[in-house]
């Protein structure tokens, strides 16, 4: 036998007891006449001790066992006289008689611990190596416990997992497609889904009311560190339901898993509209663990000669509470942050109202005292604080305070670890233009509907048209998004119209849904939810490579597998495809894994 037990699981109850143990050496001690081995494997860490008095040769043997090599000991299991109340076995440890060598180990390029002195290129590369880091472990360990609760909470809310394809045609949701060539239909394309969509659409018109599929992505897009070009979703959908419905039973699952997961209970989430988040927080993704949430000075400030002001689209402001006493270099650095492209303000205006009272602004100048404590009382600012104003176009400037809110955040150490707040934002427009193409965008996906009263102007202001589309937000990251679809063919060709879709080009991409709304579709909804990104939030970590076995670098390699890479001339052949640039030189020849 290999084992008789696992390496966390001996204590007290197990002294005297004969046991075989196996796994990986985590690190060896000798002191004087005795040898220790701590002793790893999945389930933790058992300490072997050999006795070189009354077993020299064994003892001698153990000391040749180098990092990482893989034995099987058997002995029995003694109290220690030095305990160790850090570890689950630290109570016990193993009067080793002999032992096996299973494998042996070259020395790893890292160390396998908890603080790790490998950095992530080298980690990726050795990723084998990584995961056997306890982190690593834990965090796998966290998302199958996410996965299998999932399952439980949509189980028996009556919801089927079913299997949609991989190989499927485009669905246009954003991102650009991965693309797999088909051999049999030379010169054709399958793409790679970037979500179940259409499917999930179909599987309601079929009748399955209420479906869900923990699935594999794939979406072609920069990638960020709360992005992978392949992630997993939870993707669901229901049908006769409204909104309502959709967002009490996925509220539920959250709050299942924040039980299930972390043992905390959830009050209800709040909600809050689009337009509503992006006034008070300048984001559709809401940090609310803080407040600092923007006041809008248009109808104070203006008609003082102070250009920036009197041109501004918008001028609006946060609170820094208790950062009066920032540093002249301070507010510099806060300067160059708003300046810099992607944030993209112009400059950024302050009024320091200092502890004991006084006010001294960037714009003295154009001010005087009693307008500035104006300014402040929109704020409601107490001595001690610091006011940050920006202007410009409305939506540009929303969206850098609302970045320069964040970075606050973080300099004012707001964000407490283990807090968690969730939100809906609901009521996200229907549509978003786009200045350099001049033309309409689904700001979701083309299958949202509009909400039943905004139909009317569908046509005549369809920039100003609502959807019943909703994201779940949690600590400020998009963790799923879903809304009503359309369910009826003529509102939906009247969607892809106003998308810019000529009737042949809707028909070609989407007749099959369309064809499928003339057979009793119903009323349906839905939501994906990013399982690698909520994984993540749970884990109180923050970048989603974490939650994933093996993922990608920032530039889409594996390179463990080192992957993307070249294929052969005779492939390319197979698949009828011509580079347009020079092929690569690939030598070795497709290994083929099955007869064919
Ligand atoms: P959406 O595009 O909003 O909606 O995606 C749903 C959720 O998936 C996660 N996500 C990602 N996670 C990691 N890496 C990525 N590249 C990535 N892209 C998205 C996010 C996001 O909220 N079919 C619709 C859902 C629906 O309408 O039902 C969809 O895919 O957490």
């Amino acid at each position: 036998m290999l084992r008789t037990h696992t390496c966390g699981e001996l204590n007290m109850a197990h002294v005297g007891l004969e046991v075989t143990l196996s796994g990986w050496i985590q690190r060896s001690r000798d002191m004087g006449g005795l040898t220790f081995i701590d002793l790893r494997d999945r389930y933790g860490i058992t300490q072997l001790v050999f006795n070189l008095e009354s077993n020299s040769i064994l003892c001698m043997e153990a000391r040749k066992l180098g990092r990482e090599y893989v034995i099987s000991a058997n002995g029995k299991v003694a109290e220690r006289s030095n305990k160790n109340p850090k570890m689950k076995t630290g109570d016990v440890e193993i009067l080793v008689d002999h032992f096996t060598v299973l494998n042996v180990s070259k020395t790893p390029p890292f160390t396998i611990e908890e603080n790790t002195d490998g950095g992530e290129e080298l980690r990726m590369k050795y990723r084998y190596l990584d995961l056997r880091r306890n982190i690593n472990r834990k965090n796998l360990e966290l998302r199958h416990r996410m996965g299998i609760e999932t399952r439980n909470y949509l189980n028996n809310k009556q919801f089927l997992e079913i299997e949609t394809p991989y190989l499927i045609k485009s669905t246009p949701e954003g991102a650009r497609d991965f693309v797999v060539p088909s051999r049999m239909n030379t010169g054709q394309f399958y793409a790679l889904p970037q979500s179940p969509q259409t499917f999930k659409q179909l599987l309601m018109v079929a009748g399955y009311d209420r479906y869900f599929q923990i699935v594999r992505c794939f979406r072609d897009e920069d990638l960020r560190a709360d992005r992978q070009p392949e992630f997993t979703q939870i993707d669901c959908e229901m049908a006769f339901v409204t909104q309502e419905d959709i967002l009490h039973t996925f509220e539920g699952l959250a709050k299942h898993l924040f039980k299930t997961i972390l043992n905390i209970e959830m009050d209800d989430f709040p909600r809050i509209s689009y337009d509503q988040a992006m006034k008070q927080y300048g984001s559709d993704k809401p940090d609310i663990r803080f407040g600092m949430t923007f006041t809008e000075l248009n109808d104070l400030v203006k008609g003082k000669n102070f250009q920036v002001f009197d041109h501004a689209e918008l001028i609006v402001g946060i609170n820094a509470t208790g950062c009066s006493e920032y540093s002249r270099k301070q507010l510099d650095e806060l300067t160059d942050f708003v300046k810099r492209p992607q944030v993209g303000a112009a400059g950024l205006v302050y009024i320091r109202y200092g502890a004991d009272g006084t006010v001294k602004s960037s714009v003295d100048k154009f001010y005087s005292h009693d307008d500035l404590k104006i300014i402040l009382e929109a704020f409601n600012a107490q001595p001690g604080d610091l006011i940050l104003i920006l202007a410009g176009k409305e939506e540009k400037t929303r969206n850098a305070l609302g970045t320069l809110r964040l970075e606050m955040a973080k300099r004012m150490e707001l964000i407490q670890p283990g807090i968690f707040k969730p939100l809906w934002v609901v009521d996200f427009p229907l549509l978003e233009w786009d200045e350099e193409t001049r033309r309409f965008y689904a700001k979701h996906h083309p299958f949202t509907s509009p909400k039943q009263e905004d139909i009317p102007i569908l046509e005549t202001n369809p920039g100003r048209v609502r959807a019943n589309a909703y994201d779940l937000v949690i600590n400020g990251t998009e963790i799923g998004g879903g809304s009503i679809r359309i369910h009826n063919k003529e509102l939906q060709q009247k969607m892809f119209k106003i998308l810019g879709f000529t009737d042949e080009e809707a028909s070609n991409q989407f007749g099959f849904l369309m064809n499928a709304f003339e057979y009793g579709a119903p009323p349906h909804g839905g939501i994906a939810f990013g399982f690698d990104r909520w994984s993540t939030i749970l884990g109180g970590c923050d970048s989603i490579r974490d939650f994933i076995a093996f993922p990608k670098n920032n530039s889409g390699r594996d390179v463990m597998i080192d992957s993307p890479s070249a294929i052969s001339e005779a492939q390319l052949k197979e698949l009828g495809i011509k580079l347009a640039l020079p092929v690569p030189l690939v030598k070795a020849q497709k290994v083929r894994f099955q007869k064919e």
